[in-house]
């Protein structure tokens, strides 16, 4: 086996507040080489890393992400919704992480949230901050939309992208290669061995979310995927280094 990258899903989200500081830094802490995160844009066109199109469950705040400026949305606490010890994380901004990773070795999977919300610009803007930053080697660029994929290809040749798909779709691989893109991130239900090999023949990479169950990753391990996305980082850490990988 090669080396299988352990996304840490919105952070260690199973042990802090979800897309915070706090989970990116706590993921890294248990053995994460890998973070996913989910990127929106505020009213003022800055991109945030949040997962729902509104700050209710997170942050209680009963605004869409889309109607606020960077100040309203950072002014939201982030952080007691999941325990009061996390009073005061706020929203992060992509750049907030980016600067935060530039030390660490670690891999990036941003999420391009342009489903319910079609932000303009997404795209356009989170290449060019990864750009900026000089990350482009280590983020991979996924999404439900994927005309959102298309795009960042369109825009950022270099750019590797990930299908996200929950559904049996037939010969995914083939329509990745349609795409340009690198890999399949299908929920882990959709993922059968036979699949990871005939991806692998055409150098597509299986990379199934959101896994928290040990019997699960170690199916999905034995399979071949390239990288699995979980709330518990510290879980698959512990079956990879059993396996020496
Ligand atoms: O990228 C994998 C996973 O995050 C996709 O679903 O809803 O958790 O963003 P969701
Ligand atoms: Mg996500």
């Amino acid at each position: 086996m090669g080396f299988v990258i352990n996304y840490a899903h919105r952070g260690a989200s199973g042990h802090c507040p979800e897309n915070t500081l706090a989970a990116f830094a706590k993921a890294i802490d248990l053995g994460a080489t890998g973070i996913e995160t989910d990127v929106h844009m505020t009213k003022d066109g800055r991109l945030v890393l949040i997962h729902d199109a509104s700050l209710k469950r997170t942050t209680g705040i009963n605004a869409y992400v889309k109607d606020l400026t960077l100040d309203e949305v950072k002014a939201a606490d982030a952080g007691s919704w999941f325990h009061k010890d996390y009073k005061g994380e706020t929203v992060p901004t992509l750049e907030e992480l980016l600067d935060f990773i530039r030390t660490k070795d670690v891999m990036l999977n941003l999420e391009l949230k342009s489903g319910i919300v079609q932000y303009p610009g997404l795209e356009e803007k989170t290449v060019e901050t990864v750009r900026r930053y000089k990350m482009d080697d280590r983020v991979i660029i996924s999404s439900f939309n994927h005309y959102s994929l298309v795009k960042v290809k369109q825009i950022a040749p270099e750019m590797k992208t990930g299908i996200l798909y929950s559904e049996g779709l037939y010969e995914p691989w083939v329509y990745a290669q349609r795409l340009g893109a690198s890999a399949l991130h299908a929920a882990h239900y959709a993922v059968l061995p036979e699949f990871v090999q005939a991806a692998q023949a055409v150098d597509i990479d299986y990379t199934p979310f959101t896994v928290n169950d040990a019997g699960v990753m170690a199916r999905l391990l034995a399979a071949g995927v390239a990288g699995i996305i979980t709330d518990y980082p510290d879980r698959l850490a512990a079956l990879l280094s059993l396996k020496g990988s």
